[in-house]
Order: C-alpha cells, then sequence, then structure tokens
C-alpha cells in the first residue's frame, strides 16, 4: 500500500460542532498505509459513540492514541519518540490514557510497555473491535490492557485468521476525512510473504470480504454523498469471494457491480499485484468508465536475482509483459510503481536495472524506500544487510530523480489540456481557508495526478474543469475554466 499521505488526513476533525464539556478528549495520530487511516477512521467513529469528541490539542485530551506502522523502521522510531515526549506529560496528567494501535502494536507486543511503560492499551489491528472495552478496562484496573492477534505459525490458517477480525463497523459520515471520498476495505493481510515484508505477519492471512458486503457499504457511502471510492487490499487484484449461490467474484466482477452505483463517479483501487494482473480487469477498466485508469503495481526491483530474493515471484520480463497489456488494453492508463533500492545483495548492476526499469516503465509516480530490515520476516534471517546506508541513500536519489524527471515529462503532455479535477481541499500553501474564500486549491484527475489551481473554497468537492498551464514532477498547476469539454480520463 502507498504509506505517503498519512499526515495528510490525519484525523483532525475540527468539524465536528459536539462540544459538551463533559465528553472525554480524544487525540489520535496516525502513521502509514491508508488502511491505517481507514482504521482510524473507524475507531474514532466508534469512540465517538461511546462520549468521545476528537481535540487537535494533545495537552487538551484524556486520551491519546497511535496507529501505528511497521513496515519500516522510521515509521516505528516516529511512534518511540512520540511516546517518549509523552511520558512527562502523564506524570503530570496520570489520568490520561495512551494506547498504541495496529502494526506495530501487532509487531512489538509487550516489547512495547518495556520501552513506554506509561501506555495504557496495545491493540493490534486485528482487534480494534476492543479497543473502547479496554480503554475502560486500563482506566478501571489502572493495569496495561493488550489484545493481538495470533502469529502466523500459531495454529491452523482458520484459527490465525479468526484472530485477525474483520473490524469495518458502521460507517459514520462525521469521521471520513472528506465527505465526498471514502475507502473501502475489500481485502485484510496477505499471504505472498515478500522476504522483506512485516505485513502478512502483522495483518494476517489474505481474506477477500463478501461482494455483498462491498457493494452494500459501497452503496450506503453513495447515499452519504460520497463521490469517489477507494477500495483498499494489499494485493486488491487477487480478490476473490464466493457468494452462497457459489458464484465467485473477482475484482473485475466487484468493479463491475459497484460502477453501478451511479452516483459513485471515480471508483479507484490500491495495491495491485504484478502475477494478478489479468486480463479481464484489464478490460474491466477499461469498459467501465467510472473505474479510474490508475494502476499502482509495485516493481520493488528491475532486477531478476533481486527479485527472486524478494521472493516476488515474477521476472522482470513478466512485469514489462504485463505493462505491456495494460497500454494496450487500456490506453492512456497511469501506472505507479514501488522500489526498494539497498535489499541485500543489490549490486551496483542490480541497481542500475532498476533504473532501466524506471526508465522504459514511464511511471506516473514512484515510491522509493531503502531497504529496512524488519524482525520476524525472512530476509532479516536469510541475508546480511549488506549495502551501507550511503549507497542506499545515493540509489534512493538517482532514482527518485530519474522517476521525478519522467514524471515531468509525462506531465507536460497536459498542458494546455482541461482535466477533470476532483476538488479536495485548500493546498498546503492556503491551510485555514474561510467558507467562500478564495485560495489554492488541490485536487486530482482520475489518474491521481495532483492539480493546484486558484479557486474557491466553495468549489471543494466539486468536479472542476482545470486548464494546465505548468508541470512540475508531482503537481500539475491550471486555472479553472468554464466549458464542457474536459478530458475525464487524464
Ligand atoms: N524496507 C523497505 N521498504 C519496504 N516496503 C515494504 N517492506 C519494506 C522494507 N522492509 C515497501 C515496499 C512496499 C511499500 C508499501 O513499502 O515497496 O510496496
Ligand atoms: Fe508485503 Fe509482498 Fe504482501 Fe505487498 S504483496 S503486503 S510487499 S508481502
Amino acid at each position: 500500500m502507498r504509506p505517503s499521505f498519512a499526515a495528510r488526513r490525519n484525523l483532525r476533525n475540527s468539524r465536528m460542532s459536539d462540544t459538551t464539556a463533559n465528553r472525554k478528549k480524544l487525540y489520535i495520530e496516525t502513521v502509514g498505509c491508508q488502511m491505517n487511516l481507514l482504521d482510524s477512521e473507524l475507531v474514532v467513529g466508534k469512540l465517538r459513540n461511546e462520549g468521545y469528541e476528537l481535540t487537535d490539542d494533545i495537552g487538551q485530551a484524556d486520551t491519546i492514541l497511535y496507529n501505528t506502522c511497521s513496515v519500516r523502521q522510521h515509521a516505528e522510531d516516529k511512534i518511540y519518540s512520540a511516546l517518549g515526549r509523552i511520558r512527562q506529560l502523564k506524570q503530570v496528567k496520570p489520568e490520561v490514557t495512551i494506547g498504541v494501535l495496529g502494526c506495530m502494536a501487532q509487531k512489538d507486543q509487550k516489547q512495547i510497555l518495556r520501552r513506554a511503560p506509561h501506555v495504557d492499551v496495545v491493540v493490534g489491528p486485528g482487534q480494534l473491535a476492543k479497543v473502547p472495552e479496554l480503554l475502560v478496562l486500563a482506566k478501571e484496573q489502572g493495569t496495561p490492557q493488550m489484545a493481538v492477534s495470533l502469529p502466523r505459525t500459531a495454529g491452523s490458517n482458520q484459527t490465525v485468521t479468526e484472530s485477525f477480525a474483520e473490524y469495518d463497523p458502521m460507517r459514520e459520515p462525521a469521521m471520513r476525512p472528506s465527505s465526498f471520498q471514502a475507502f473501502v476495505r475489500i481485502m485484510m493481510g496477505c499471504d505472498k510473504f515478500c522476504t522483506y515484508c512485516i505485513v502478512p505477519s502483522v495483518r494476517g492471512p489474505e481474506q477477500s470480504r463478501p461482494a455483498s458486503v462491498i457493494i452494500d457499504e459501497a452503496r450506503m457511502l453513495a447515499d452519504q454523498g460520497v463521490k469517489e471510492i477507494t477500495l483498499l487490499g494489499q494485493t486488491v487484484n487477487s480478490y476473490r469471494s464466493v457468494d452462497a449461490a457459489g458464484r465467485t467474484y473477482r475484482l473485475s466482477d466487484l468493479l463491475e457491480r459497484l460502477h453501478e452505483i451511479e452516483s459513485l463517479k471515480r471508483i479507484k483501487f490500491i495495491t495491485n499485484f504484478p502475477n494478478d494482473m489479468t486480463d479481464d480487469l484489464l478490460q474491466a477498466i477499461r469498459d467501465l468508465p467510472r473505474v479510474s485508469r490508475y494502476l499502482h503495481v509495485p516493481a520493488q526491483s528491475g532486477c531478476d536475482e533481486v527479485l527472486k530474493r524478494m521472493k516476488r515471484m515474477y521476472s522482470v520480463a513478466l512485469y514489462d509483459d504485463m505493462l505491456a497489456r495494460i497500454r494496450e488494453t487500456v490506453p492512456g492508463a497511469a501506472v505507479s510503481s514501488d522500489f526498494i533500492v539497498g535489499f541485500p545483495g543489490e549490486s551496483e548492476a542490480s541497481f542500475e536495472k532498476s533504473m532501466q526499469l524506471v526508465e522504459r516503465g514511464r511511471f506516473k509516480n514512484s515510491f522509493i524506500f531503502k531497504y529496512s530490515p524488519r524482525q520476524g520476516t525472512k530476509a532479516d534471517t536469510l541475508f546480511i544487510d549488506d549495502v551501507p546506508e550511503e549507497v542506499k541513500k545515493r540509489r534512493n536519489n538517482d532514482l527518485l530523480a530519474l522517476q521525478t524527471a519522467i514524471s515531468q515529462e509525462d506531465n507536460r503532455q497536459f498542458l494546455g489540456r482541461p482535466l477533470e479535477v476532483l476538488v479536495e481541499g485548500p493546498s498546503k500553501s492556503s491551510k485555514g481557508l474561510e467558507p467562500g474564500e478564495v485560495g489554492q486549491l488541490t485536487g486530482r484527475t482520475a489518474c491521481d495526478r495532483i492539480v493546484v489551481f486558484e479557486g474557491n473554497e466553495r468549489l471543494i468537492g466539486q468536479f472542476v474543469p482545470v486548464i494546465a498551464e505548468e508541470a512540475s514532477g508531482v503537481t500539475l498547476f491550471g486555472r479553472v475554466v468554464t466549458m464542457d469539454l474536459v478530458a475525464p480520463r487524464a
């Protein structure tokens, strides 16, 4: 999953008007991927029903929650240093309850309590439904409470799977970071076991939610005014479920059914696995106009030996072939990727092959990460982390510079063209626009390209035509136009 914009949607819901003095105040910080953002939304929704209200001010909070990520060391360090910082706060205000939720809670479990004894509640991503009751218990009993799922090797697949409970309770509109966009979980967990990756341990076995449940949830969201949904799964194109009548649903079937909900103007889905990019899916994307022509398909490396050590189960040739099939079947599709640099044994020659893949892949963008050994993964036991940090850093910079140049070139094709943009909010430089005020707004095209332009705050949540006038590697800059002729799929 794309781990990029957690901070952007940190659930600071200042729109809430319920400010009854005796409501408990909840402060929550979320790091990591979209799955975590959705989990936080659901936890907050549940707690709100239990009488909490959100606060932006950690100093005012009665309960402080961190929803955490374990994918790289850096994400964990951030949380441990935040926990270090609030140690004093807990000394001054011992009545404050502190909780660590999510992937790091599942991975580190009691170790969190050893490193941060002021933590009251530790809850893994498969046990989030228990958060409200554990907060109460921690307070009543004055002892730390923990709820985590079973390790992958603890028993039969069914027993382990059951310990990663589905957590998609009623969606509460007030809790969504935006009233017109929503995430919908279609899969949980992962069974691919790429050797570097902690996700299969901390998020458990792969499970596809039933199609009928997903369709009902999407319909409910659409009725609440949602215009864009993003389907979430670690490998969303491996989706497969069978209904009571024995009918199998693949992602393509699900998209077809979701496309029947007419008020959903955009349907996106992340993240894809290269091996599962089947022709039926590509044809569905081609034939369903409101499904975004945007595919995030991480390659991770452009070198077969590295891919083998990563246990990615495909070759560079297969990835290239997949790209060719995407471009042939879905003209104009935007493809983005993830790369890991400095994986054990990555030589200069192997790295050069990743550069070549970025060069010929013409990705819309790539997320590039330095390899971070994760305890409990195969790569951590099998291989030595032998690429020095400076080399990882240099490779990261080189790959990013190449990708940025390509992204900028790619963006230039849109200059002078009107694009259909769903306006998401004020841009970073004009946070805090007053109602009716004009300022810099940001939005995205159907293909996930970021567009910044000047406009009235009232446009937030609308589809507007914007002519692109300038392009950087990351962003298109433009101006709103009043014409019907837009390129809805760019
Ligand atoms: N080190 C560095 N990057 C990693 N990713 C997953 N595990 C690691 C790791 N141990 C990256 C992959 C994945 C993205 C979400 O995070 O590129 O696609
Ligand atoms: Fe991790 Fe690989 Fe599963 Fe993605 S497919 S979540 S990288 S194990």
